[in-house]
């Protein structure tokens, strides 16, 4: 394979491609070469129904003439503006439009290019403020188990999926993870929030008192945990996370890069569950996942704490060459525009109980052990196969591939997100088609 000649055009080898099954994928590849709305085409012709937003990002749906003009005009008028020292307008502007729909406080936002950077910044935020306010004892970082905060070291750190994490090393030093909230022999088949398990948050009070508070500068948590297949937190966690955190002077992370923007039917899952954190991270529906973009949201007072000392001085020794990139900020502004203009983050919340009844209609459909579902999230678990773990639900997707739908698993099983923008009919289309999937599969 390293022959000249297997560097031609189109060899599939030269991409190494992220998080896929690459020898499976190159054997029958899956291309999509156009989108709109609700649909991908395929290099064969067909429609793909998204069930997943892409990846949890397409939040208003494909190609929205707005946001793909917003860029267009962009790139022709200022393609980049130097990140550092430097500035652009429309940075600033969208700051000051993300702050106005973040929950109250939240009034600061570092821009990133990914939900990955988003936690490493978010984390580094977090220590270099314990710092700054006299409290550099405060270095360790708690996370917890089954936790997806990206791939990067930081974020595996703190993350706490094990197949992202064994192959790394030693990783960061002075972290810890609480237990994860999955229970589905107390909570199987819930709808929102499930109704087991709020005394799981003491795992954060037990951690603090083991290493004592005053060692632990920060906690991160998603709201709604979505890489590991979606577990929405029991009645009371967050809120109980809240009050340790506030007790023992440590702040609280939300990871919402899959919850913010509208997924669970309102800006940010914080204000679905009424808990806010001290710095939220957010990437993907932030450009609608057109541009590459992340933006940590962080409270006035630590955002303050930075701003002491000479004036020359750079305050926060962090960003990237792409932190609040003109055609990023540019296609952030024109998405936030359509997510208003057609009412999307109301229409996520009208439609949260009809996506939850049909998922949930699939019980009893064969191999199916659990479905959860939460905002416009589901989740449907598998019976794994004896001795093959993950070959069930990957053979589902396959399946569904072919049969014009777009759904996307994790270990066995099936999670589902699709664009808000998604009809009635379309709900039911998704698990039409499903359904005898599932029943035929070995
Ligand atoms: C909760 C959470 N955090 C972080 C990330 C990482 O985002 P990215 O892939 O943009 O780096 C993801 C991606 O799915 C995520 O779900």
């Amino acid at each position: 394979m390293n022959e000249r000649v297997a560097l031609s055009t189109n060899n599939l080898e030269a991409f190494w491609m992220p998080f896929s099954a690459n020898r499976q994928f190159k054997k029958a590849p899956r291309m999509f070469i156009g989108a709109k709305d609700m649909h991908y085409t395929t290099s064969d012709g067909r429609q793909v129904l998204d069930g997943t937003a892409g990846l949890w990002c397409v939040n208003a749906g494909h190609c929205r003439p707005k946001i793909t003009e917003a860029i267009r005009a962009q790139a022709g008028e200022l393609d980049y503006a130097p990140a550092f020292q430097m500035g652009h307008p429309k940075a600033f502007e969208l700051a000051s439009q993300l702050a106005m729909i973040a929950p109250t406080g939240l009034d600061h936002v570092f821009f990133t290019n990914s939900g990955s950077e988003s936690v490493e910044t978010a984390l580094k935020i977090a220590l270099a403020y314990q710092r700054a306010k006299g409290d550099g004892a405060r270095f360790r970082l708690i996370g917890r188990e089954r936790g997806y905060h990206g791939v990067n070291f930081g974020g595996i750190s703190v993350g706490g999926i094990v197949g992202n994490r064994k192959m790394f090393g030693t990783l960061l030093t002075g972290v810890d993870h609480m237990r994860h909230t999955h229970d589905p022999a107390r909570n199987g088949y819930s709808k929102g929030e499930t109704e087991h398990g709020a005394d799981l948050a003491e795992d954060l009070l037990r951690i603090a008192t083991l290493h004592d508070p005053s060692t632990i500068a920060a906690v991160i948590v998603e709201p709604v945990a979505g890489s590991t297949g979606v577990l929405p937190p029991p009645k009371g966690y967050l809120k109980r996370l809240r009050e340790i955190c506030d007790q023992h002077g440590i702040l609280l992370i939300f990871d919402e890069v899959i919850t913010g923007y509208g997924r669970m039917g309102e800006a940010f899952a914080s204000d679905y569950f009424g808990v806010v954190p001290d710095i939220m991270v957010t990437a993907k529906g932030l450009t609608n996942g057109v541009v590459p973009m992340g933006a940590v949201f962080v409270k006035d007072d630590i955002y303050d704490a930075f701003m002491g000392g000479a004036e020359h001085l750079i305050e926060f020794a962090h960003g990237y060459t792409y932190s609040g990139n003109p055609i990023a900020a540019a296609a952030g502004l024109a998405t936030l525009e359509t997510y208003k203009e057609d009412g999307l983050f109301e229409r996520a919340k009208a439609l949260e109980p009809v996506w939850a009844d049909a998922i949930h209609s699939l019980k009893g459909t064969r191999h199916v052990i659990d479905i959860r579902t939460i905002g416009l999230i589901g989740a449907i678990e598998l019976e794994p196969m004896k001795d093959m773990p993950t070959k069930r639900a990957f053979t589902a997707f396959v399946e569904a591939f072919e049969k014009g739908l777009l759904i996307r698993t994790t270990g066995d099983i099936i999670a589902l997100s699709p664009p808000l923008i998604i009809s009635e009919d379309q709900i039911g289309e998704i698990v039409d088609t499903l359904k005898p999937i599932l029943d035929n599969l070995d």
